[in-house]
């Protein structure tokens, strides 16, 4: 049964008015949102390191300028992300915290390697075009604060796709040897990046409760469905080999077939046995205790500020 104070929430909701950081909302949706923004946001994060990894080895001072553009746009991200959390009342300190002691995650696209150019590009490409597919349905999302975020984001994520195709064609339209450096990448991250989604609906723990708050709006398997469909003519143009032998038009549903992906390498990426998650979380843990003589610095202007003012 539902109290008078959640039937007016629902109401709300279904009438898909936002929920602001002052508003009543039922403990759960906070705690639903905390999870869902803090890992969003761990994502951004950790997300720069793939590819922070291959700057100083970037191929042109144009391609080294747009990638170090884009790493700092993801850090950009995650701190919006941060202070969307902030409203609801958790800090990003704690967060930060928790993540550094295994305690929330982050997306499990971020614990595979970037071998090589082709992978930079590769990423660009299908990694951050799964973003945008997730994040341009979280534009509707019920929380005022995460959907304003969302749309800054989106708008940041479209160029980072693009400068990912972008380079892409460079390697497939290039020399021989270019053109399999690209079929390779694509290859390797195909699953991956189809797996970002979540699981399949059936298995998804949150999806059901999520969705009737319209924290989602769209299932995983949709968002997957609507990325495969929109990335196979993209392959194609690039006159790259499917990475699954799997995809195929199906004109009955009007959606590609594919294959199901391993789902037991998903949930042993999630549990931290991906090939980089060790890795991942060391770098990220050094940054902040490296980053420590920073935030004493500050704390102790601050304070010295403050007795100033006393004075
Ligand atoms: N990587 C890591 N964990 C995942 C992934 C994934 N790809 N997919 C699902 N999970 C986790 C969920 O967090 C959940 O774990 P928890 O209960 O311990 O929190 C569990 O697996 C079950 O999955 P769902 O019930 O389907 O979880 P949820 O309803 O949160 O849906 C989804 C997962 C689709 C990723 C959702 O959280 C979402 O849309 N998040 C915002 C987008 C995002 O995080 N993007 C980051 C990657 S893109 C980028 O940063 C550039």
């Amino acid at each position: 049964e539902m109290s008078d104070q959640e039937r007016a929430f629902q109401d709300k909701i279904d009438a898909d008015i936002k929920i602001e950081p002052r508003d009543w909302m039922p403990d759960d949706y906070r705690r639903t949102l905390i999870r869902q923004i803090g890992q969003h946001a761990h994502s951004e994060v950790v997300g720069q390191l793939p590819e922070g990894n291959w700057i100083t080895r970037a191929p042109t001072l144009e391609r080294k300028m747009i990638l170090l553009a884009k790493v700092q746009d993801e850090a950009g991200h995650g701190l919006y992300l941060y202070s969307a959390a902030e409203t609801l009342g958790e800090s990003r300190d704690e967060l930060v915290r928790l993540l550094h002691e295994g305690r929330m995650k982050y997306s499990s696209i971020f614990n595979y390697p970037t071998l090589n150019w082709a992978d930079i590009g590769a990423v660009g490409w299908l990694v951050d075009g799964a973003a945008i597919v997730n994040q341009v349905a979280l534009q509707r999302t019920s929380y005022g604060p995460y959907s304003r975020a969302m749309v800054r984001i989106c708008k940041e994520e479209s160029f980072h796709a693009r400068q990912g195709y972008h380079a892409m064609m460079k390697m497939a339209f290039g020399s021989p040897a270019q053109k399999k450096m690209a079929q390779d990448a694509l290859n390797r991250l195909w699953f991956p990046s189809i797996m970002m989604f979540g699981p399949s609906d059936s298995e998804s723990t949150h999806s059901e409760q999520s969705m009737a708050w319209k924290i989602k709006v769209k299932s995983n398997d949709e968002l997957r469905q609507q990325y495969i469909d929109q990335t196979v003519p993209q392959i194609e143009y690039l006159g790259l080999d499917l990475p699954d032998p799997g995809l195929k038009w199906n004109a009955e549903r009007g959606h590609y077939d594919f294959s199901e992906p391993d789902w037991s390498e998903l949930f042993d990426v999630i549990k931290g046995n991906g090939p980089c998650n060790t890795d991942r979380m060391n770098a990220r843990v050094k940054a902040w205790d490296d980053g420590q003589w920073v935030r004493d610095g500050l704390m102790a202007h601050a304070r010295k500020k403050a007795a100033r003012q006393h004075a």
